[in-house]
């Protein structure tokens, strides 16, 4: 067995049917902190360095299939049980001859080194055939007892269906994570059979039958934190939080100051910078990165934004998809902005609406100023504003148009063609002013 020493390949099981969840998604697509909880997993996977990555799959689970792209996938026709789904993904190994470790893609927390814990277990052991990975939780109902012997390997696992009332106070329980060498697993599972409750093949049974070949299971315990695993929407929900906790840990220790870690919400790939502040109450949609010295003030929505060095976002701003905010710009309050590429030192304060645009360097945008990008039919129309241009208060620019550099647009300004640099356009209907008219009226109206 020397020779497969090093050699790995993992399986990961995402067949069943979730039923528990409720749902029309397949339940490994389920997100935490915004990708489906099947890429956890193979994240730690991919960490381990296996020759191989295969997902065992339902029939027409093509959203699974193209979520772990660009690994692997077999198909399990049916769902008949664990042992029925790993065998599945033996022909897929065909040629492959080293170890195979078993995941299960409801279990997304388990770390690279319990699970090299376990394989070192098993490979430590000249005799050893398999090795499980246990775990003790505070409540064991639902779960896998494993049977000790008395040399502390594993005799069996009895399924919560099937264990009488003594079994079920057993608290050593299987995690569903195990592994064993592709040539005796792919002759074990040939013999699994369903004479259980379930009426399916159970991976739990393999112990028993390598045990009768002389090749004992070994087991290992996993810290109690990593196995949580997700069968049901609360328990969807309490992965969520655990990994927003890891997320909020992950940010600090790079440098970033979260006021209140509690009130951040990630994305599994939020990338902040040093000495970025972010105040309480902020919302990081997938793909943001914010660079050193940012700060995000409370309550600001942020989704695929890039903003750029000292930049001050917020409170109250949302910045969509393709917001791209130049260093030291600043974002103020009830400010939205999409598909939009600012330079350096641009002011937004206050209520203002940038979309499809560019705008340059120290460009001030004031209070109530928009872009009007949609025409009903489109939005493909841009706005270019140069550098330094003054776009004064509920100003409408209605793209395509450009502002050149230096420009002013004086307030309440609808501008529908180009302005050249260092212009000033202003469009203002002058006021009819009628003298004591509200002295007047004022009498009539308190009557
Ligand atoms: C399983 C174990 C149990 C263990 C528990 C830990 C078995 C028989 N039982 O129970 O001992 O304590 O996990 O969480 O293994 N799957 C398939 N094809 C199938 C059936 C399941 O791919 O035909 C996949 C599921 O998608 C899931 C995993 O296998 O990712 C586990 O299936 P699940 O039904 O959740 O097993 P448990 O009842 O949790
Ligand atoms: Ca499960």
């Amino acid at each position: 067995m020397k020779e497969n020493k090093h050699k790995l390949a993992c399986v990961i099981l995402a067949a069943g049917k979730g039923k528990r969840m409720r749902s029309d998604l397949p339940k490994v697509m389920h997100r935490l902190a915004g990708r489906p909880m099947i890429n956890w997993v193979l994240e730690t996977a991919e960490a381990l360095k296996p020759e191989k990555i295969i997902v065992v799959t339902a029939p027409g689970a093509d959203a699974v299939r193209d979520a772990v792209k660009p690994h692997a996938v077999a198909v399990q026709k049916e769902a008949l049980g664990t042992a029925d789904a790993v065998k599945a993904a033996l022909p897929a190994l065909d040629g492959f001859d080293g170890d195979i470790l078993v995941l299960y893609g409801d279990g997304p927390f388990y770390t690279i080194e319990t699970l090299r814990g376990l394989l070192d277990a098993m490979r430590g052991d000249a005799k050893a055939g398999l090795g499980y990975l246990a775990m003790t939780p505070d409540d064991p109902t639902g779960y896998g007892r494993m049977l000790r012997n008395n040399n502390g390997y594993l005799e069996g696992i009895v399924e919560e269906k099937d264990a009488g009332a003594n079994e079920k106070k057993i608290g050593l329980c299987w995690s569903g994570v195990m592994c064993g060498r592709k040539g005796d697993m792919a002759q074990w599972l040939a013999k699994v059979g369903n004479q259980n409750a379930g009426g399916e093949y159970y991976l739990t049974d393999l112990p028993a039958i390598a045990a009768q070949d002389g090749r004992p299971t070994v087991i290992t315990e996993s810290p109690l934190a990593e196995t949580l695993g997700a069968n049901t929407k609360a328990e969807l929900a309490v992965l969520e939080r655990r990994i927003q906790d890891r997320l909020r840990l992950r940010a600090m220790d790079n440098g970033a100051t979260l006021v209140d870690p509690a009130t951040v919400y990630f994305s599994f790939d939020t990338v902040l910078g040093r000495d970025v502040t972010v105040e309480p109450n902020v919302y990081f949609g997938a793909g943001v990165k914010v660079e050193d010295n940012a700060i995000v003030h409370a309550f600001s929505h942020l989704e695929q934004a890039v903003v750029r060095e000292g930049a001050s976002i917020g409170p109250f701003a949302r910045l969509r998809p393709g917001a791209d905010i130049g260093a030291h710009s600043r974002i103020g309050n009830f400010v939205e902005i999409k598909n939009a590429k600012l330079g350096d030192g641009v002011k937004a304060s206050h209520l203002a609406y940038i979309g499809d645009a560019e705008v340059g360097a120290g460009t001030n945008f004031s209070c109530g100023a928009i872009t009007v990008n949609y025409d009903g039919f489109s939005k493909k129309s841009k706005t270019i504003i140069g550098d330094n241009a003054m776009i004064g208060s509920n100003v409408n620019l209605v793209a395509p148009v450009t502002i050149g550099t230096g420009a002013y647009i004086a307030a309440g300004t609808t501008v529908s063609r180009d302005i050249p640099a260092d212009a000033l356009a202003v469009a203002r209907e002058k006021p009819t002013v009628i003298d004591g008219w509200a002295a007047k009226k004022r009498p009539a109206k308190k009557g």
